[in-house]
């Protein structure tokens, strides 16, 4: 990782290297935090933040969900997402804000302790790894469920999510795979394991509903909303496997993965094959509305 810039702890801007925690701090034993994945682009009219405040407001449900006590407004939360990113001088960036209970007392009880705050941002180079939204995606259906909502809340951007997904991902990395798709408690398909799906069916577009145990993706919000703009078929529902691997097209969605093609799955290849008409369509437009080019969505841009 390149330490650019400052990491905003509690209100003060931190140098990079010196933004650090006590090791009894209750998150890293616990999992007892929550947080967000924004992005920072470089549009021709200068640096914006997409969603800005969807995201502010996620963040904080995610805290509500778990009784967390923020110390801060949503509006100084914003106003220090902000100030890290234009600190740090960069054009475009991955901004990671983190709520966590933090270091005072021992034992599972949370509330115990005060929730700090982080705001870190750096350069990530996004959407041209292996699993690049040109090429297409291999995924593997994961042996690993989706943590029944009933047993946490999957709507919350919690840290306690996390390691379900990363046992989903680094089994399909070692699997020769780019990425995990993970079904729910009733065998339906629920998400990635960091990004939302969608498989397209003679070309109706469907997507897991909220209630599948999948986390609300600003991105999903953003590419529904963006379908029903553009006048084409979206049902959220159910998706059965069988629809999931008989789809013509399948592609993901998320603030790191933007819209991502997958073209196969296990050993099945989806479509022909290759990135399908209406996901490069999605990509086209996603990638205009958060570079400011679509003139329907500019207010989705935070400007620096
Ligand atoms: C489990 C999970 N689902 C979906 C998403 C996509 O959400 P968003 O579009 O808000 O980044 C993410 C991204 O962080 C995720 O971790």
């Amino acid at each position: 990782m390149k330490e650019t810039g400052k990491i905003w702890m509690n209100g003060k801007l931190i140098p990079f290297k010196d933004a650090k925690v006590h090791v009894l701090t209750h998150a890293l034993h616990y999992s007892t935090a929550v947080f967000e994945g924004i992005r920072c682009y470089n549009t021709p009219d200068g640096s914006a933040i997409f969603r800005l405040p969807e995201h502010v407001d996620r963040f904080f449900n995610s805290a509500k969900m778990y009784g967390m006590k923020m110390r801060y407004s949503k509006k100084q939360i914003s106003n220090a997402i902000i100030k890290t990113v234009k600190t740090s001088g960069l054009k475009e960036c991955y901004i990671r804000p983190l709520a966590y209970y933090g270091y005072g007392t021992m034992g599972l009880t949370p509330t115990l302790n005060k929730v700090d705050v982080s705001i870190a941002c750096w350069k990530w180079k996004m959407g041209e790894s292996k699993a690049g939204k040109f090429s297409g995606a291999k995924c593997k259906i994961s042996k690993w469920i989706r943590i029944d909502s009933k047993s946490q809340p999957m709507q919350s951007k919690s840290a306690a999510n996390y390691s379900n997904a990363a046992l989903a991902r680094v089994e399909a990395l070692k699997n020769g795979y780019d990425e995990a798709i993970m079904l729910n408690n009733k065998g339906n398909v629920a998400e990635g394991s960091a990004e939302n799906i969608f498989v397209v069916k003679n070309g109706i577009i469907k997507t897991p509903p909220l209630d599948a145990d999948i986390l609300n993706g600003i991105t999903r919000d953003s590419v529904i909303q963006l379908i029903k703009k553009e006048h084409m078929k979206l049902v959220e529902k159910n998706i059965t496997v069988n629809e999931l691997l008989k789809a013509d097209e399948v592609f993901m969605t998320g603030t790191a993965a933007e819209v991502k093609s997958v073209t196969k799955i296990d050993k099945n290849a989806i479509g022909n094959g290759s990135i399908g008409e209406i996901t490069k369509e999605l990509q086209k437009s996603f990638m205009n509305i958060v570079m400011g080019k679509d003139k329907r969505f500019v207010r989705w841009l935070t400007c620096l």
